[in-house]
Parts: structure tokens; C-alpha cells; sequence
């Protein structure tokens, strides 16, 4: 591959996703694309190249950018920011929206759905505590294929025996010969919509909880900066972010801070929430009536 043609490429996936490519990943942009330029009947990557410096069609942009995103995900990945969900961050709500009875989660980089499912199970988990609440997650990604497997909530044997617990598989999932189909009443808790986290994040409403894990890694510092900065504008006061274990605000925003002992969890900056004394004991009262 050319070097102006990997530069076309480079400056096109930070333009339209934010991932930024270094020059010695240019070994990707070949493998990832050169089917790519296949499907599209191009007679070469540079050939594609050229397609795109005229007047780029915007399905050729989509299927260049789905290509080149990573969408690695599993199941309650990393296991910590699951119970952290469930044990801090549930009971704060279920006693600090006790009037609304109205949580709202967003989980901002879908990927698959194995992290907003996952969401979606703890909190059935939780029984009749939250009943008569609307809890609601949105679940969003740039990738429109990748959506559609989360939408149709189907896994295969290898994805269901990756982190989730043998009795969440027996009480969520439905066994269809060799896959996994998630129960409709778990499905129905989740809405999925393409989002691309560079755009604006008014029209999306507010939330009281964000996941936004494993995709800002791919980004620069501005771009970061850019995202947090909009989040801040549509969590509540009181809500909580959650993101990846290689992830941080520290050196990039201060409109985010981090939990003190709760790696992977941010609040706002003015946020007094400092795990608090008893949460821990709300959380295993929760899970006793929960039972
Ligand atoms: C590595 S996966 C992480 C999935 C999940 N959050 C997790 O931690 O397991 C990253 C996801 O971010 C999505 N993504 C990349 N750039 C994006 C952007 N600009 N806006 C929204 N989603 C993006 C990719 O399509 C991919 O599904």
C-alpha cells in the first residue's frame, strides 16, 4: 500500500469515527479493507482510494469504517464495573430516584450487546425491588452490522461460555440447536440505535448512568476531551460513568472525576458521592429481598 494511501485512510477514520490509526497499524488497514475493496469490485485498495478522494459514497465510507473498528466484547467483561453496577450503583438509585422511579442507562459502545444484555440481566436480577420502575438502557454503536446481531440477541456456544454464569445462561437464554437466543423480556429492556459518539449528544435525552468502555481507547486526547465534555451535559448531577479498565479522565477533562476506590467509576466534578457509608450494606439488602 502506498504511504497517500494510507494517509487517505488514516485522515478519513478520524474525520468520520475518531479512531486514530498509526502508521504501524498499517498492516490492518490492508487486511481489514482488502475485502473491502473486494465486495466493492475495486481492483485494488488503491483503486478504492480513488473512489473515495472524488465524491465518496457514503455505504463505501460506512463499510471502510465497520471494517476498521475493533468490536472485541464479551459478556460481563472485566467482571468489577457488573458489581459495581449492581452493588454501588443500583442501591444509590433505587434510594436517590425512590420519588421518579425512573433510571436511565446508557451503554454508548454496544458493540454485540453482550454489555447492555449483561446490564439488562443484573438488573432482573434484582427482582421485585425495582418493580413497578421504568428502567430503561439505550444501546448504541457506529457500526450498523454490528447492531443487528445485538438487536437479534443471538450467541454462539463459545460467546455465552465467555463470562456469563452457567445460571444466568439457564434463567436469560433459550437454547436453538447450537446457539443461544436471550429471552424476550430481558431483549425488550434494551433499545439499540446507531449513535456516533463525534456527533452531538443533545438529541439523545439524559441519563443517570453511562457505559462507555473499551472505545475511547481508540481515540486522541482531544477527541476524548470533546466526548467527556458532552456527557457531562446529558448525565444527571448525580450520575455515574463507567469506563474501561485502560480508560481514564485524569489529564484529559476535569468535568468527570474519579470514585475513590472504585476502579472504573467517574461522577461529575461536583459530584459529593463518595461511596458512600452504607451503600454496601443497601446493596446486600437489596439482594436478600431480591431472593
Ligand atoms: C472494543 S468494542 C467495546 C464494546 C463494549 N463496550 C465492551 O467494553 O465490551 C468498541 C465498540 O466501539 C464502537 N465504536 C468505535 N468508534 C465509535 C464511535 N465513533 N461511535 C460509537 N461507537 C464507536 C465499535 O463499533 C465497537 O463496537
Amino acid at each position: 500500500m502506498r504511504i497517500t494511501d494510507f494517509d487517505i485512510y488514516r485522515d478519513l477514520l478520524k474525520e468520520r469515527s475518531g479512531l486514530v490509526l498509526t502508521q504501524d497499524k498499517a498492516y490492518l488497514v490492508e487486511s481489514r479493507l482488502g475485502p473491502v475493496a473486494k465486495k466493492w469490485e475495486f481492483a485494488s485498495l488503491e483503486a478504492m482510494t480513488g473512489a473515495l478522494q472524488a465524491v465518496p459514497d457514503k455505504n463505501l465510507v460506512n463499510d471502510i469504517i465497520e471494517a476498521m473498528t475493533t468490536n472485541e466484547t464479551s459478556f460481563f467483561r472485566d467482571i468489577k464495573p457488573f458489581d459495581l453496577f449492581r452493588d454501588t450503583v443500583l442501591p444509590y438509585m433505587l434510594k436517590n430516584r425512590v420519588n421518579q422511579r425512573k433510571i436511565k442507562i446508557w451503554c454508548a459502545a454496544a458493540s454485540s450487546g453482550q454489555e447492555p444484555y449483561s446490564l439488562a440481566m443484573v438488573t432482573k436480577e434484582q427482582g421485585s425491588v425495582f418493580s413497578g420502575w421504568d428502567i430503561s438502557i439505550k444501546a448504541t454503536d457506529i457500526s450498523s452490522d454490528i447492531l443487528d446481531q445485538a438487536r437479534n440477541g443471538v450467541y454462539s456456544q463459545f460467546e455465552v461460555q465467555r463470562g456469563l454464569p452457567i445460571t444466568m445462561l439457564m434463567k436469560h437464554f433459550t437454547q436453538d440447536d447450537e446457539k443461544w437466543r436471550l429471552n424476550d423480556d430481558i431483549r425488550k429492556m434494551i433499545q439499540f440505535e446507531y449513535f456516533n459518539l463525534l456527533d452531538s449528544m443533545a438529541a439523545l435525552g439524559t441519563f443517570d448512568i453511562i457505559f462507555c468502555r473499551n472505545v475511547l481507547i481508540y481515540f486522541d486526547e482531544e477527541t476524548k476531551a470533546q466526548i467527556f465534555e458532552k456527557m457531562s451535559k446529558i448525565i444527571a448531577p448525580d450520575g455515574f460513568l463507567f469506563l474501561g479498565g485502560a480508560e481514564t479522565v485524569l489529564g484529559i477533562t476535569d468535568t468527570f472525576k474519579p470514585v475513590k476506590e472504585k476502579r472504573g467509576l467517574y461522577v461529575t466534578k461536583d459530584n459529593q458521592f463518595d461511596a458512600e457509608p452504607g451503600t454496601e450494606q443497601a446493596a446486600k439488602s437489596t439482594q436478600a429481598i431480591a431472593q
